[in-house]
């Protein structure tokens, strides 16, 4: 495949070498050993380069992390120490950190010696590489450093912002390339690290870290009577994008044997109520693709800048409050999370490129977990609702960008975020599902994981696993099954398995009578739950009159519902039919929550409407824009611009 590049001789004979050995015959003699490992899966992934660190862990690698950090929330940053523990080659002179919006003050060694060091270039996307010196056998060093208003991977948020207003909070984000400006380390999702924490704040706050609580009550710290310390540990290796904290006025509350849910007190009943059903995923879960690896499962439901829908830090997944619907209708968001406690944090990606390992197998996993729990039905609306998406998306995207595996050098990951690493990954699982069936798929899975536990993989590695252990080295199946155009190839490829559900469909024909000049009274909707409203909505066609829309409205109240997926979808219709009694609704639920799933396609569709919406979007931003998230600042920025 290669032998067109530089070093033709040499991979020449590399090649025939490796068909000697095939042979087995000249094993003894070729020391095919070597060479078997060459193409094998951990050969692979060392030998990738990750184009969004600066780290070169080949030479010293960061394994462990202690940070000591005191959180001044008056002046927003936090100050202190991260001392790290290297492995290094015999004759390392340096180590290179990955560091953004940090003061760094000092490095020295494990005995207080300073070190040398040097900061270069600042990228706007990567940051600046930190090289330290390292004096011979060196195997810890200590940064000295305090964050700053830059550091994007906190947001601090004023008592205002939370939902009790009397206490301030602060929450980290670390994926994809965020950690580096909160803790100066390796920021390279293969290059795995256990940590410690200990984090001292005002004492009538708590903090909650992705990581096991040493001092769940915190301890006082000598001499500072208005402060307290809370340590943490995790000790499986992890990657660091998923090293996270929170830190509020956070309660705690019991769901299950190993779950449980964190909020700010004055909403913990109600992410309780809502979240109560989560010990029965965990379950379901771990049926699919065995052991839960991580101790507890907790959910800490943060204020409503959260920019995510869910974010999967290890033993505590951050989720947004909009998913509290008041009915339990969006815990397929947990599930999601949860199941990245496998495919993600267990098996984890190991460059951006490789996101979809993340996220498609998470999407499927989510499927399977949903089916198991709620049945087939809802799984299957699931699915169909996920490949609109995906069509959407598709429509929309350059043929580039819709490769599952993508070139991002010198891109930012986050601009790669979209529909394809989710729903075409899980596409392409569910092909192999339609192909094998799912007990060998299964079994596969359930494989994959423990083979590769607590390792980071790349794309070309999970091919080279595929193909040991389901494709069972058939090239023809290979070929058959098109897994080259699937991974690398842009678009969808034809043997696709197209969901279906027939619930939907008969919701679809509802929406499409009402359209056609059905009458909203008769519309027969008592079995209607989330997902049935969501894509009657999204099946109403552009061209509805006034008089419709308020037929809607007045029958099923959507301009006041509490499902934040519905509300959204009738959002973007109103905005759409330039609806006038929802717009003020429009406003509100913009000003109230920040994740970016809402808020940057409800400013799009205003900007769409240049008469009126424009405006109105610029107005309102205006207003919001400081209470967003800076992931999501970024992207509503894209869309209405900043002044
Ligand atoms: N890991 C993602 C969130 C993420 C992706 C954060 C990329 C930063 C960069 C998380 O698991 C996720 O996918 N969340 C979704 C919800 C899910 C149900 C599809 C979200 O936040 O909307
Ligand atoms: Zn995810």
């Amino acid at each position: 495949m290669n032998l067109k590049a530089g070093g033709t001789i040499l991979k020449r004979a590399g090649a025939v070498l490796a068909a000697l050995c095939a042979l087995a015959v000249f094993a003894p003699l070729t020391g095919c050993q070597q060479t078997k490992s060459d193409t094998s899966v951990e050969a692979i992934v060392k030998a990738t380069v990750d184009d969004h660190s600066y780290a070169k862990p080949q030479v010293a690698r960061v394994n462990h992390i202690d940070v000591d950090l005191t959180a001044d929330f008056a002046k927003k940053l936090f100050k202190g120490t991260a001392t790290l523990t290297l492995t290094t080659e015999a004759n390392a002179k340096q180590v290179i950190l990955d560091v953004k919006a940090l003061k760094i003050d000092k490095v020295t060694d494990a005995s207080g010696a300073p070190l040398k060091y040097s900061i270069g270039k600042d990228d706007p996307m990567m940051g600046s590489a930190l090289a330290i010196e390292l004096p011979q056998g060196a195997q810890k060093i200590i940064v000295h450093y305090q964050t700053s208003a830059d550091s994007a991977a906190l947001q601090w948020l004023d008592p205002s912002q939370t939902a009790g207003k009397t206490r301030p909070f602060l929450f980290s984000q670390g994926q994809e390339i965020r950690t580096r400006t909160w803790i100066p380390t390796q920021d390279s999702p293969a290059i795995r690290q256990t940590y410690t924490a200990r984090i001292v704040v005002p004492s009538d706050l708590s903090v909650v870290m992705a990581a096991k609580a040493l001092t769940p009550k915190g301890e006082a710290v000598p001499g500072r009577a208005s402060q307290r310390a809370y340590r943490f540990e995790m000790d499986q290796a992890i990657a660091p994008y998923l090293i996270a904290i929170a830190i509020g006025d956070i309660g705690f509350k019991e769901l299950g044997p190993r779950t449980g849910v964190y909020a700010e007190k004055s909403m913990l009943d109600k992410s309780a109520y809502e979240l109560e059903g989560m010990e029965s995923l965990l379950t379901a879960a771990e049926k699919l693709y065995g052991p839960y690896r991580w101790g507890r499962y907790d959910v800490l439901v943060l204020p409503p800048s959260f920019p995510y829908g869910g974010m999967e830090n290890p033993m505590v997944t951050f989720a947004t409050p909009t998913i509290l619907a008041g009915d339990r209708s969006l815990v397929s968001l947990i599930a999601h999370e949860l199941a990245h406690s496998w495919s993600g944090n267990l098996v984890t990606n190991a460059t951006w490129s490789d996101f979809w390992l993340n996220e498609g197998f998470t999407v499927y996993f989510e499927n399977r977990i949903m089916e198991q729990v709620y049945g087939k039905d809802r799984a299957d609306m699931l699915k169909v609702l996920g490949y609109q998406d995906l069509q959407k998306t598709l429509a929309e995207t350059k043929p580039d960008f819709t490769r599952l595996h993508p070139n991002l050098k010198g891109i930012d990951p986050a601009d790669y975020f979209s529909d394809i690493p989710y729903e075409k990954g899980a596409a392409f699982l569910r092909m192999l599902e339609a192909h094998f069936g799912r007990k060998k798929l299964d079994a596969y899975l359930k494989g994959y994981f423990e083979r590769y536990a607590f390792e980071s993989m790349t794309t070309d590695a999970f091919v080279a696993d595929l193909r040991v252990h389901l494709l069972k080295n058939d090239g023809e199946l290979e070929k058959q099954l098109k897994i080259q155009q699937w991974l690398y190839g842009p678009g969808l490829p034809d043997n696709v398995v197209v969901p279906t559900s027939p619930l939907l469909d008969k919701v679809t024909a509802d929406a499409e009578g009402f359209a056609a000049g059905g009458d909203a009274a008769a519309l027969k909707v008592d079995d209607y739950g989330t997902l049935q409203w969501v894509n009657f909505l999204r099946k109403l066609p552009a061209g509805l009159t006034v008089e419709q829309m308020a037929a809607l409205d007045v029958r099923f109240d959507f301009s006041r519902s509490k499902n934040s997926e519905i509300l959204f979808e009738w959002l973007q219709l109103s905005i759409k039919h330039r609806y006038e009694p929802a717009l003020p609704m429009v406003e509100t639920f913009l000003l109230s929550q920040g994740r970016n799933k809402f808020c940057k396609p409800l400013y799009q569709s205003l900007m769409e409407q240049p008469d009126w919406g424009v405006e109105m979007a610029k107005r309102v931003y205006a207003k919001a824009r400081p209470g967003y998230h800076e992931m999501t600042r970024a992207n509503v920025d894209k869309v209405v611009g900043t002044s």
